[in-house]
């Protein structure tokens, strides 16, 4: 029996079987257990996959005990603090930080494909005025697989490039038209001699009739929340796209499924969520009562910003935000936002209370989010929008990490609990 592997016995038969212990680089280990049915001819079962670990993966590391949150090794704090948003991409793509040339160049080609193909813009008018933008950034993106029909092989690693390239570059020109078109303003083409999220800022808030300037606080401040939104290891919307690609669906469609799951409030949704907690807490004297409903189990009411599946610490995002929130806050003028003195007690209280630190609730990337993106001037219902422009680039470098992999369509199990078999009794003979 090797020192390296887990053996499972089945005490009902006696039967055993070892299964390797595989180390990763950074983290804990897991075992293998691809060979388990084979072997004593039973599945696992793991609903939510809390202890299941679904890939081998070189792009991110979280230690969800310490903390920590590495982007193809580097540290986040380094990487918010050092580079800008499409420096992390080139990083998160290649596995390496780019040289100057090769940012220069990248930042060239991205430039390249920023504007949408004009009928794209059509698909807008088909959308109510107030459908949630989600739902037309969903749509939209899925609908980039009707056009760029010259960059769907999957099997090419030319195509998948240039399909990295075009979802990179066009998901702030979607997500912007999407705000645009509720607003029934015009929507507003990139500036490609703007940066990526100047020119994002530029396309959601200029008008043709005059001359916008972006702050460069404002642009520096939305870069910071795309490079602390842009991965996060195996997060439900990037399961999603993982498993939706692994048919060889082309890479728009994958994706179009990993923005629908960022949807849900228990995930990227969260933002909006807190912003909307924060409204109904209104004043720093009610938090008690929503600390209090937020412990009481038969309440289905949660601390929306709080918790995580992973970081049982302080996620290391929210700190990066809290600081922007602070600086943002300060340039607009707003440093006494009573959303923001809401959210500083609340959280103050949160983290003194037993509650949450026997279940270890600490403020996550969406806790602060909310407030800086409210602060810049943009819609609640914009927020999540923004995480998904943010994912994308996660969202494609997993992509094409599976794509790599060979390791076939994903196709889990399941433990049957329904009906035994039985016979269909004819419908007269049913009463
Ligand atoms: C993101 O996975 C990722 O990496 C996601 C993400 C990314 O970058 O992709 O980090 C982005 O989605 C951040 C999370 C945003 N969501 C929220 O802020 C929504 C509020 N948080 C919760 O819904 C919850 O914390 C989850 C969904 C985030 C995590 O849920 P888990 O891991 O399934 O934990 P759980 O629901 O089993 O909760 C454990 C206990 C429960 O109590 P008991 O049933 O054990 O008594 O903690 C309680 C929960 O009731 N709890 C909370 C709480 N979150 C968990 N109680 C009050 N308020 C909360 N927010």
């Amino acid at each position: 029996m090797s020192s390296n592997t887990v053996t499972i016995r089945d005490n009902r038969t006696g039967k055993e079987a070892e299964f390797p212990i595989l180390h990763g680089n950074e983290g804990d280990p897991v075992f293998d257990i691809s060979s388990l049915y084979s072997k004593l001819g039973m599945f696992t079962l793991d609903p939510g996959f809390r202890s299941t670990a679904s890939c081998e993966s070189k792009i991110t590391f979280i230690d969800g005990d310490t903390g920590v949150l590495l982007y193809r090794g580097y540290p986040i704090e380094q990487l918010a603090e050092q580079c800008d948003h499409l420096e992390v991409c080139y990083l998160l793509l290649n596995g390496e930080l780019p040289s100057s040339k090769q940012l220069t160049d990248f930042k060239r080609v991205i430039s390249r494909h920023t504007m949408m193909h004009e009928q794209l813009l059509q698909l807008y008018r088909g959308y109510r005025r107030d459908a949630h933008p989600m739902a037309i950034v969903l749509g939209v993106v899925g609908a980039l697989s009707a056009f760029y029909h010259d960059s769907l092989d999957i099997r090419d690693p030319h195509h998948r490039q240039v399909s990295a390239y075009r979802i990179i570059a066009k998901m702030p020109t979607i997500a912007a038209a999407a705000y645009k078109y509720s607003t029934g303003q015009p929507f507003m083409y990139p500036r490609n001699n703007l940066g990526y999220a100047e020119n994002f800022l530029y396309m959601l808030f200029a008008v043709p009739c005059e001359e916008y300037v972006v702050s460069p606080v404002l642009a520096r401040a939305m870069d910071r929340i795309m490079i602390l939104h842009a991965d996060h290891e195996q997060n439900a919307s990037t399961s999603t796209v993982r498993l939706a690609g692994s048919s060889h669906a082309n890479p728009f469609g994958a994706i179009s499924a990993g923005v629908g799951s960022l949807w849900g409030p228990a995930h990227g949704g969260a933002n909006e969520a807190v912003l909307k907690m924060l409204k109904a807490i209104g004043t720093v004297e009610r938090i008690p009562e929503f600390i209090k409903r937020a412990k009481d189990p038969d309440d289905p009411f949660r601390l929306m910003g709080f918790g995580h599946r992973v970081y049982k610490n302080y996620d290391p995002r929210a700190k990066i935000l809290r600081q922007t929130a602070h600086e943002v806050l300060h340039e607009i003028g707003h440093r006494d936002d009573p959303l923001l003195q809401v959210a500083m007690k609340l959280e103050e209280i949160a983290l003194e209370d037993e509650y949450f630190a026997r279940k270890k609730l600490y403020p996550n990337v969406d806790f602060y989010s909310g407030l800086i993106l409210s602060a810049m001037g943009i819609p609640t219902n914009m927020f999540t929008v923004i995480f998904a422009v943010s994912r994308c680039i996660g969202w494609i470098t997993q992509w094409n990490e599976m794509i790599a992999s060979n390791e076939g369509i994903g196709r889990p199990r399941q433990l049957y609990v329904g009906a035994g078999h039985r016979d269909v009794v004819p419908l007269f003979e049913r009463g």
